[in-house]
């Protein structure tokens, strides 16, 4: 080892002493065929991998992490890759949200137990982006977020479709008798023709655009397609750029200030991007204690019109941003709409990385004057239905429904919902407003995107794509339509959304910002005196710990335990 590098990096605790322990954790890791000189005090690059067959939206990742190390060896540093817990959005049952905690548990103690100086997190599919990027806050090393990018547009007879968004679109043409289950085979694998996570700017792709705004991803993260070997460019230069990250001690914590997280709230808003981000963004925030709340979503979003053509708000996907200048060339347009002085781990502030952003085609990325959906935004919704708010995205909204008045029809559950509706002696129609309860963080658990229900086939049937929803749930960044979301406090802990009865009145007025259940308030109180809670899934394991610990939507559903940071202290020695 050199003397000038000796106790320089974190690492060197493992790696630097000559003596007996320092034996141990050079000789052990000499078993992968690594040479003298990489312990010579050198930073220590942790390459945190979802990587999962699993996943098939982050299956592409051990070849992702190969360029990241290329980087990392090529600026004098010493990748070491390990794995994380991977959620899959298609397959992991009961829902992936339901560990998005415990993945953030995963890479924070991952990280802080080990020999690592700065983080380059490989992440993809929804809930990987806000998992790791919240562990990794909790320990604040220097961190690179790097998306694995979407997949190429799918096309099928001729024309684009996009991920989840034509699923839903189709799946209710099927139901309607519009779309042959022959066609609706045949577009599968039209659908998913490459690597990458979804086309669409659903949850994955509004992740990827977040870390980028928030200023942890390099420029062009979001939107370079998986399979644009741009991709795998970036992926070496973020493992460059991480080792004088780390020589530079430029911290997470330098970066994930208010700015940044302004800036978030805006670019998603910009690019008309899934609800999901105001839960991951609101979590985030309360690992690295900047002051953000729900109402933030709203008060700095309202003027910001969402200027990206893309689906689900639009009709383009994530390949032709790309191709149009991507989210630097939205952030670019957005001029003083964000705050120019941010830093990044570019080691420029965000001002200077888009300063002169070409746009490629003003279809795609609009100019601000010509907008997709003037004052979109996420609107947080208050009444005596979400005393601490509710969401919905207006911009996937139907604009006749923004203010409506309904006869609610009530699912107690999302099996409740499956078993009836398309019951045909169900009393609704498309001015009903629909319910479901029991799809929070705590009654699921997990909070589901269960709260686009699909429509009844006799609605469907009419003509009718849209109604108003209302639920404590979720909704895939890829759905659309009038649906309120995140009610909180959910029903399972005796919100109002617990005491909502068929037949009730229920009032959406989103100009108005509220939420409504017309019912005397008499009433309300004598069905809150006989409410009971549900019975807890489970008395044991990780869903107990779940339930016990889990907050409300409006707190991003993080561990009460878990909101703030430890730092990456080096621990005690065991040996
Ligand atoms: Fe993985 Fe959509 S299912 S990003």
């Amino acid at each position: 080892m050199s003397e000038q590098n000796k106790d320089k990096f974190r690492s060197s605790a493992w790696f630097g002493p000559p003596d007996r322990d320092g034996f141990i954790h050079r000789s052990w890791m000499k078993n992968q065929g690594l040479p003298d000189h990489l312990f010579d005090g050198r930073p220590v690059i942790g390459i945190c991998n979802t990587w999962s067959e699993l996943t098939p939206c982050n299956a592409h990742f051990r070849e992702l992490a190969e360029h990241v190390k290329r980087g990392v060896y090529e600026a004098g540093g010493f990748p070491l890759e390990f794995p994380v817990m991977s959620l899959g959005e298609t397959l992991l049952r009961p829902t992936a949200m339901l560990f998005r905690n415990l993945v953030s548990m995963d890479v924070e103690e991952s990280i802080r137990g080990n020999p690592v100086d700065g983080v380059v997190l490989l992440v993809g599919c929804d809930k990987t982006t806000p998992a790791c990027v919240m562990g990794a806050a909790s320990c604040d090393l220097p961190t690179i977020v790097l998306s694995g990018g979407p997949m190429l547009n799918g096309k099928f007879r001729g024309r684009d479709i996009g991920s989840g968004t034509d699923v839903w679109r189709f799946s209710e043409e099927v139901r309607c008798g519009q779309m042959s289950m022959c066609d609706f085979q045949d577009a599968e694998s039209c659908m998913s023709r490459s690597h990458g996570h979804c086309m669409t700017m659903g949850t994955a792709s509004t992740m990827a655009c977040m870390v980028e705004a928030l200023g942890i991803a390099m420029p062009a993260n979001a939107a370079i397609p998986a399979a644009d070997s741009r991709r795998y460019t970036l992926a070496h230069r973020v493992g460059s750029r991480i080792v004088d990250m780390v020589r530079e001690d430029l911290r997470m914590s330098h970066i994930l200030k208010r700015e940044a997280f302004e800036n978030a709230v805006r670019a998603v808003n910009a690019v008309g991007g899934s609800s999901n981000a105001v839960i991951h963004l609101l979590a985030i925030a309360g690992r690295v204690g900047v002051d953000f709340s729900l109402d933030d979503w709203d008060s700095l979003g309202r003027d910001i019109p969402c200027i990206a053509n893309l689906m689900p708000s639009g009709r383009y996907l994530m390949e032709d941003f790309y191709y149009a200048g991507g989210l630097p060339s939205v952030l670019c347009e957005l001029g003083d709409l964000i705050n120019r002085d941010a830093m990044t781990v570019s080691g420029k502030t965000i001002g200077e990385n888009v300063a002169d952003a070409p746009c490629y085609n003003s279809d795609v990325i609009r100019p601000l004057d010509n907008p997709l959906v003037a004052n979109s935004g996420i609107a947080v919704l208050r009444g005596n239905l979400c005393p601490d708010g509710a969401i919905i995205k207006p911009s996937a909204a139907s604009p006749q429904l923004l203010r409506h008045t309904g006869r609610a029809v009530v699912f107690e559950n999302i099996e409740d919902f499956h078993a009836h509706i398309d019951d045909p002696d169900l009393d609704i129609d498309e001015n009903c407003v629909m319910v479901m309860k029991n799809c929070g963080p705590r009654g699921y658990p997990g909070m589901p995107e269960v709260g686009n229900m699909p429509l009844p086939t006799k609605v469907l049937r009419k003509g009718i794509t849209d109604m108003v929803r209302i639920s404590d749930a979720r909704m895939s960044g890829t759905a659309y339509g009038t649906v309120v979301l995140h009610i909180a406090p959910e029903s399972a802990v005796g919100g109002a959304l617990a005491l909502v009865e068929t037949g009730d009145l229920i009032e959406l007025d989103v100009p108005a910002r509220s939420l409504d259940l017309r019912v005397p308030e008499e009433e309300i109180a004598r069905r809150r005196a006989s409410w009971q809670p549900p019975q807890p899934a489970s008395n044991r394991g990780y869903l107990k710990l779940y339930v016990d610990h889990v907050l409300q939507a409006n707190r991003g559903a993080d561990f009460d335990f878990l909101v703030g940071a430890s730092g990456a202290g080096v621990p005690r020695e065991s040996h």
